[in-house]
């Protein structure tokens, strides 16, 4: 049993870009675009509060489903936001990761990525992973592939065996999530993060993520606080009254 003030791991599907700029009358990369300052602010914000790991999913391998145009300019709006964001997110000792398949990137997009990754890889504080061409059935068939060679002449496989290889951070600060947030309304997972979410707490809201800002960062983070988390044991009994007074 385990409450905790303040979640190591937040998750963010952050959902609801498009359907925003319609309700405006906009195009959908105004959107996209809206949904960039809501990144800033919310990863500058979790990293004031303390928490260890941010992952947010930015594009899923599903994504490339999209409208070619719609897709290139989430692209050109990672570029951007990297180009702008890498030297702040240095600064504030915060360590960018990408996650998720990079064979696929557009050339522009993976160089601006790993000239990022390099830049902050001795950040301490945040541990910032953007999720892009993520599928966490594909990572999750592709650790398993791996891991028959790992194995060895062993032949077994347990979750704490694998959960490593799957999770191939090898600072070990991210891990399980502990709080999975969505926005835009929806309440399904999408294919992210399916073994790492296996005990979060979850949390849907209604609000589209370019609405979503500190203060709804911060009633996740407060609704987290009160949740018990059981972790399939049962609740540890409140201490007796009289038990306490037969002590004294
Ligand atoms: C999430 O917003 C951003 C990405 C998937 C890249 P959407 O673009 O899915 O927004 P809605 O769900 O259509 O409103
Ligand atoms: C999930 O949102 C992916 C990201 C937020 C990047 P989608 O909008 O792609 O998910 P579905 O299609 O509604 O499940
Ligand atoms: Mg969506």
């Amino acid at each position: 049993m385990q409450s905790s003030a303040l979640p190591k791991h937040v998750a963010i599907i952050m959902d609801g870009n498009g359907r925003w700029a319609a309700r405006r009358g906009l195009p959908r990369m105004a959107g996209h675009r809206a949904g960039i300052a809501s990144v800033r602010r919310v990863v500058e914000h979790a990293s004031d509060a303390g928490i260890r790991c941010l992952t947010l999913y930015a594009f899923s391998s599903d994504n490339w489903r999209r409208p070619s145009a719609e897709v290139q300019s989430i692209f050109w709006l990672l570029r951007a936001f990297l180009r702008l964001q890498t030297a702040r997110l240095r600064d504030r000792g915060a360590r960018l990761e990408v996650i998720g398949r990079r064979d696929r990137l557009p050339a522009a997009a993976l160089s601006a990525i790993e000239n990022s990754e390099r830049a902050t890889a001795d950040g301490t504080g945040l541990h910032l992973r953007v999720a892009i061409d993520y599928s966490s059935r594909d990572a999750i068939a592709r650790a398993a592939f791996h891991a028959a060679d790992a194995l060895g002449p062993r032949r077994f496989m347990s979750p704490d065996l694998f959960g490593p290889m799957l999770m191939r951070s090898l600072t070990a600060d991210c891990g399980d999530v502990d709080l999975l947030i969505r926005t835009g309304g929806e309440k399904r997972l999408s294919d992210f993060l399916l073994w790492e979410c296996a005990y979060a707490e979850l949390l849907f809201t209604d609000r589209m993520w370019p609405e979503f800002d500190e203060s709804d960062l911060d009633a996740a983070i407060a609704d987290f606080s009160h949740r018990q988390r059981r972790f399939g044991a049962v609740p540890e009994p409140a201490p007796a009254l009289n038990s306490a007074v037969a002590c004294t």
